[in-house]
């Protein structure tokens, strides 16, 4: 039987818990003491490194925020914020739109494509209070408007716009990154399988919680994929990354967007960038709404440490293994903090 073919258990909309006014959080929800948020951690000046794309330098300092944070914060980025905050808006849209409307896109497992509210398929697993939009731009193979909402209706446009924007922003920081482990600009590109990229997005959409001292809007993980660029809520706050052993909630600069080292980029740069893990907070007066845009290597293709990065002094700390077999492991468990890639190492 193929065990992705749909969820172990019956799909409840946190959306729809929160609507409904109640006062506690149900016990699926409720994290152990240890995974459960810590609002006052470190002072708020703490911040992920910032970095301006335009600038000549650029290079290097995404190389060093990516070694030292696995996070930044871009500016500069070519994207209009007119188009970043129309994306936003037909999402917010969408999410407010009727419940029937919206569980006419019910996803499954096997894909992820569509109206979701879990991830991993473990029955009885501890679920995150949060539900969410996936979908794909590329390959081509994979896209399909007819799987994107029909509703509000500028969203399908809008969606591709900022898909074909946010895929060149991607070019240039898989460039800077290339540049930054002294390889040509487009060594790492080529690693990642040419033209043949894999490009989806997941929309997020975090409602507002009554004890959000108890759970979490998205646990603790890293992304699996090769680089992601967050747009974050305009006005909410609730991204968290490990830095040195604690929590540092990100603090968004206006019409930037938050750029991250995926579990693939670890593999490829053979551990000089990290992927950290990262999760999310919510509160109790708002919702959040948040962009994952994930552009990820050809799935097919295999994959480990670049051979100019593995010497007698660093040797390979990965086996090869294509993205489809990494991906089907995380599909079937949901997000587990660094423990897939962790798991992958050679010795
Ligand atoms: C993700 C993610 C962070 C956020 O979707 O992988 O880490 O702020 N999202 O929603
Ligand atoms: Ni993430």
């Amino acid at each position: 039987m193929d065990c992705l073919a749909d969820w172990p258990e019956q799909i409840v909309r946190v959306q729809s818990l929160s609507d409904s006014g109640a006062t506690i959080v149900p016990s699926r929800y409720i994290k152990p003491p240890a995974d459960r948020p810590c609002f006052e951690s470190l002072p708020c000046e703490v911040n992920i490194p910032v970095v301006d794309l335009g600038d000549p330098d650029a290079a290097s300092t995404v190389s060093k925020a990516c070694r030292d944070w696995g996070f930044f914060q871009a500016v500069n980025h070519g994207v209009c914020p007119e188009l970043m905050n129309s994306a936003r808006e037909v999402w917010r849209e969408f999410f407010h739109l009727p419940m029937e409307t919206k569980q006419t896109y019910s996803n499954s497992p096997k894909t992820y494509e569509g109206y979701g509210s879990r991830l991993g398929i473990e029955k009885g697993a501890i679920l995150d209070w949060g539900d969410y939009y996936y979908l794909h731009f590329s390959p081509l193979c994979l896209k399909s408007q007819a799987k994107w909402p029909a509703l509000p209706v500028s969203l399908r446009e809008t969606v591709e716009e900022y898909g074909k924007k946010l895929t060149k922003m991607s070019e240039r920081v898989i460039e800077l990154l290339s540049l930054g482990l002294g390889l040509d600009r487009g060594r790492m590109q080529r690693g990642f399988g040419g033209e043949e990229v894999g490009v989806c997005m997941r929309v997020n959409y975090y409602p507002s919680c009554p004890q959000p001292d108890l759970t979490l809007g998205l646990s603790s993980h890293s992304d699996p994929g090769g680089i992601t660029v967050l747009l974050p809520d305009d006005k909410v706050k609730g991204l968290q990354v490990r830095h040195g052993g604690s929590w540092v909630t990100v603090q968004p600069l206006s019409d930037a967007f938050i750029v991250n080292v995926g579990d693939q980029v670890q593999v490829l740069s053979n551990a000089i960038y990290r992927s950290v893990e990262h999760r999310v907070v919510v509160n109790s007066t708002a919702e959040r709404l948040s962009m994952a845009f994930f552009y990820n290597p050809r799935s097919d293709l295999l994959l480990g440490p670049m051979p100019e990065l593995v010497s007698q002094d660093r040797p390979a700390m990965y086996q090869p293994m294509t993205f489809d077999q990494y991906r089907l492991y995380i599909r079937k468990q949901g997000p587990r903090g660094k423990s897939h890639v962790e798991s992958l190492k050679a010795i």
